[in-house]
C-alpha cells in the first residue's frame, strides 16, 4: 500500500546493537537496503557526538550506497558539519544534542540559537543539502526556523507519543497548528520521534505533511518480523492512516 507521506527510517538502533558488542554486525547497509526494498523514501541516521551508535564510516557508506536519500541528524559540533559538508546529504536535520540524554529530548532552540545556526544552515545549503530543524511545535520556533532560511522543519512527535487521552489531543492540535504555519510560510513539514503502530495514525492525518522519521519502534519490530516486514508494516498503517479525513 502506497500513500503521498514519506517514510524515513531511521536505522540508528541497528548501529546500537552492533556497537553494544563493538561487533561488525548487523551491516547497516544491509538494514538500509531492507528498508528500501520495502518501499521507505529515505534512510536516516544520527550521528551523534559521543558516537554511541552511528559511527561516521556508517554515514561515509551509506551515502554512497543506497539508492533513495539519505537524512542525517546532527547537532552542532564542528567534525560532523566537516564531515556533512563532505559527503553532502541529501538532507541535513539539524537537532539539539546533550550527551546525558537517552535520546533527542527536546527540540532546537531555533530563536535563541539563531546565530550559531545561520551560518552552518548556510554552509550546509550551499554544498546543496536541504536543511530541516528539528523544533517543539512552538509558533515562536516555527518563525525562526524560516527566518533561518530553512527549507524544512521536523516537528518533535516526542511529547505527543509519551501522552494519553486528553493531552495527546492537545499535544495533536499544536502540531497540526505548527503545521499549517510552517506550511503558510513556504516550509516542507516532517514530523518524527517516538511514533509507533499504535501511536501514528492521528499523526498522518496532519494535512501536508511530507515524510515520518521512524526509527525505535520498527526496528524493535524488525526483532520479531524483520526489518523489510517491519518498515512494510509502517507504510501500510501510514496509508490506512493517510485515508482519514485530514487534521
Ligand atoms: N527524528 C529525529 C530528529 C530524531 O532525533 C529521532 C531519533 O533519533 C527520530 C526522528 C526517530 O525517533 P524514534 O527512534 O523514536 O522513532
Amino acid at each position: 500500500m502506497k500513500s503521498n507521506l514519506r517514510l524515513g527510517v531511521n536505522i540508528d538502533h541497528v548501529a546500537t546493537l552492533r556497537q553494544a558488542r563493538g561487533a561488525s554486525y548487523p551491516d547497516i547497509m544491509q538494514a538500509a537496503l531492507a528498508c528500501e526494498r520495502a518501499g521507505a523514501a529515505g534512510i536516516t541516521v544520527h550521528l551523534r557526538e559521543d558516537r554511541r551508535h552511528i559511527q561516521d564510516d556508517d554515514v561515509i557508506r551509506l551515502r554512497a550506497g543506497i539508492a533513495t536519500r539519505l537524512n542525517l541528524e546532527m547537532a552542532n559540533a564542528p567534525d560532523i558539519l566537516a564531515l556533512a559538508l563532505k559527503l553532502r546529504p541529501h538532507e541535513v536535520c539539524l537537532v539539539p544534542e546533550r550527551r546525558e540524554e537517552l535520546t533527542t529530548e527536546g527540540g532546537l532552540d531555533a530563536v535563541g540559537q539563531g546565530k550559531a545556526l545561520a551560518p552552518m544552515i548556510r554552509a550546509l545549503q550551499d554544498v546543496g543539502s536541504e536543511v530541516s530543524l528539528f523544533i517543539d511545535p512552538e509558533p515562536h520556533q516555527v518563525e525562526a526556523a524560516a527566518a533561518l532560511g530553512a527549507t524544512h522543519i521536523e516537528l518533535h512527535t516526542g511529547v505527543y507519543s509519551r501522552a494519553a487521552g486528553t493531552a495527546a489531543e492537545a499535544e495533536l492540535a499544536r502540531l497540526v497548528a505548527a503545521a499549517r504555519q510552517a506550511q503558510a510560510a513556504g516550509l516542507v513539514v516532517n514530523a518524527g520521534h517516538g511514533l509507533t503502530l499504535d501511536n501514528v495514525a492521528p499523526i498522518c492525518r496532519i494535512a501536508g505533511l511530507h515524510t515520518l522519521n521512524i526509527g525505535h519502534s520498527i526496528v524493535s519490530h524488525a526483532i520479531f518480523v524483520g526489518l523489510e516486514t517491519a518498515t512494510r508494516a509502517m507504510l501500510d498503517a501510514i496509508a490506512v492512516a493517510c485515508k482519514l479525513p485530514p487534521l
